[in-house]
């Protein structure tokens, strides 16, 4: 768990979908934590699922909600981002996730059910700290090491670089991608983290 200001016990979850409780990312963009119909705090610890509308995410935005005491990034991908992820295969360890945590109905590089919407545990396989969104095209910190940077998440604890679907680059730390976690849908709007999707 990042140091967010996150605080189960007191954290008033809103019934609105974008309650923002203040995330700056590196860049200076917001990132929102989600407050929905979640259940308390105990049953959370106990692993219940948590629900978040994700209707309300725009193009590009990223917002973080609370699952088992791990923030997971649910982030909106644009069309633009999506076509730019198979470009980056060769710069990657895992561009498959052959040998990384994600359930199996989760397959492709897109690494998600819905393409558009990518939904990852925030933190670094390396040593578990929060990665920062990193949206900013290219990037001149993160296009070193002759990485292309289109987009992704960056770790600043030992820099470990993740590419738009959370897979890592090489020559960094952290060895496997970022962790997809069980998730599903309600309807079109409502994520369902923790409920394994049924594929049909
Ligand atoms: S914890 Fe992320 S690079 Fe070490």
């Amino acid at each position: 768990m990042s140091s967010d200001g996150v605080n189960s016990g007191r954290r008033k979850f809103l019934t609105a979908a974008t309650s923002v409780v203040g995330v700056a990312g590196a860049v200076g963009i917001a990132v929102p934590f989600v407050g929905s119909w979640n259940p308390s705090a105990k049953a959370k610890a106990a692993g219940a699922p948590v629900k978040a509308d994700v209707s309300k995410l725009e193009p590009g935005q990223m917002v973080v909600v609370e699952w088992r005491g791990k923030p997971v990034y649910v982030v909106n991908r644009t069309e633009a981002q999506l076509e730019e992820l198979p470009k980056l295969n060769d710069q990657l360890k895992d561009p498959d996730s052959l040998i990384s945590e994600q359930p199996p109905y989760i397959k492709g590089i897109d690494r998600s059910i819905k393409p558009n919407l990518l939904v990852i545990v925030g933190l670094c396989t390396h040593l578990g700290c929060a990665p920062k969104y990193r949206p900013d095209v290219g990037a001149p910190d993160l296009a070193a090491g002759g990485h292309e940077w289109e987009g992704g998440f960056f770790c600043p604890c030992h820099g470990s670089k993740f590419d738009l679907s959370g897979r890592v680059y090489s020559g960094v730390p952290a060895s496997t991608n970022l962790v997809v976690p069980p998730y599903t849908f309600e309807g079109d709007s409502v994520l369902v983290i923790g409920v394994d999707w049924e594929a049909v």
